[in-house]
């Protein structure tokens, strides 16, 4: 794996494996798995547990981590191509984050929509100028479109409540809030539902159906995975033998970047505040599900809240567990190979024998063969490896190009899916490298 921006650059059997590594850390610690290794975090957003959960991950495994929040301790940094920089920023980030990334194995960034533009956010077009410019792992902490940490972590709770993959009932629910939220998370919840197979229902009052694209996404990813999605406004009707409710506030697509016509919109929505009423048809250990953080008493009553139905804190604490197995796939020192000046071409992880190779990015090829397209340039002894241990800033060129080549053979395996939300279609490889 050499990256981690969406859930859907995955194979599904992948995800499943990524979870499955998961429990075995949370089990049995791995405490030098990452010993000498650097995260870099780069927070244009705040956070709680993106923040918190990857550094204490990070340490977890015996690596370390740094934060950026630019703006606040450092520069202001612009994301906008081609602006002229006259106004707060100090610098771009396509020198920031090549920068970082020479004193980081891995970087991490946060970065939430613009809001403005709904067909830029949706295309993610932020996140991916910054994802083709950054030469190391990447990792999305929240991106404009996509949470894919926060999608594993709750991967792993359901799987832990015992609520089934195929044909689990989960359903989606818009709650009310006093400000327009992103679509990140309701976009990668709805994307998880469908990747598990699940029957998937997205309950929303009118005006507030999620995008076309989000439902798409949804809609290819359970047909693949034999389950269904549906949506509708009718509470009573989605909650019937529901398993899961995951509640989330989001901005109505169909007054994006216009804060006051979807005030007007929201305004007499307020009973779109869960309680425990809105579980009387529910399975009855339907549970309570939320990303954090929540507001009581607006989104969600602390009944439920407090109750037993709510496991939102044991989803907070997953997201460490999942982000662990993350940075485990994405750094955690290989076979001799590694360090053998054979290019990619390491073989097995330290400490996490039971894992061979598997979403496809070719790391099991025998080191020097050059086998498979991904590898195809790492056949040449002497080559910088990828997860040698002394990579250096002039091997970090060909570390960036192998890097984006194996990030695009992983999209390409699910094309249908990826080319509905933001992810480049193969056409589009040079934009990463
Ligand atoms: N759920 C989530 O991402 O929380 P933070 O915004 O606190 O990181």
């Amino acid at each position: 794996m050499k990256r981690l921006l969406s859930l859907g650059e995955l194979r599904p059997a992948a995800v499943a494996e990524l979870v499955a590594l998961a429990r075995r850390l949370e089990q049995r610690p791995q405490p030098r798995a990452l010993a000498g290794k650097v995260l870099g975090l780069l927070f244009f957003n705040p956070s709680l547990r993106t923040l918190a959960s990857f550094q204490a991950g990070m340490s977890r495994l015996g690596g370390s981590s740094f934060v950026i929040s630019p703006g606040q301790g450092s520069w202001a940094l612009e994301t906008r191509p081609g602006v002229v920089m006259d106004g707060a920023a100090a610098e771009h980030v396509r020198e920031a984050i090549p920068v970082l990334a020479g004193y980081a194995d891995a970087l991490g960034i946060r970065a939430f929509a613009g809001g403005q533009d709904l067909a830029a956010d949706l295309a993610d077009d932020a996140f991916r100028a910054m994802a083709a410019v950054c030469p190391v792992p990447l990792i999305n902490l929240e991106s404009a479109i996509d949470h894919p940490c926060q999608a594993l972590g709750d991967w792993k709770t359901l799987d832990e409540l015992g609520v089934p993959a195929a044909g689990g009932r989960f359903v989606l629910s818009w709650a009310w809030h006093p400000k327009a939220l992103p679509l990140a998370v309701p976009a990668a919840v709805a994307h998880l539902a469908a990747l598990r197979g699940m029957e998937l229902t997205v309950l929303r009052p009118e005006g507030f159906e999620l995008p076309p694209e989000v439902m798409e996404r949804a809609r290819l990813a359970a047909a693949r995975a034999g389950g269904t999605v549906r949506e509708t406004a009718d509470r009573q009707e989605a909650l019937a033998g529901a398993e899961v409710l995951y509640a989330k506030s989001w901005g109505s697509p169909r007054r994006y970047g216009d804060p006051a016509a979807e005030a007007e919109l929201r305004a007499g929505l307020r009973d779109w505040c869960v309680d425990e009423s809105w579980f009387a048809a529910a399975d009855p250990a339907c549970r309570f599900m939320h990303c954090l953080p929540v507001r009581r008493g607006v989104v969600v009553r602390d009944e439920v809240l407090d109750g037993p139905r709510s496991v939102v804190v044991r989803q907070a604490h997953n997201r460490m567990w999942a982000q662990m197995a993350v940075l485990h796939r994405l750094l955690a020192i290989r076979g001799a190979a590694a360090t053998g000046g054979g290019g990619v071409g390491a073989t097995g992880y330290a400490g996490d024998g039971a894992y061979d190779d598997y979403d496809g990015d070719n790391i099991g090829a025998p080191a020097g063969t050059g086998a498979g397209s991904i590898t195809g340039t790492g056949g040449n002894p002497g080559t910088a490896g990828v997860t040698g241990e002394d990579r250096g800033l002039p091997a970090m060129a060909a570390m960036a190009a192998m890097e984006a080549m194996a990030a695009l053979a992983a999209l390409e395996e699910t094309p249908e899916i990826n080319a509905r939300l933001a992810v480049p279609a193969a056409g589009e490889r040079e934009g990463l490298a």
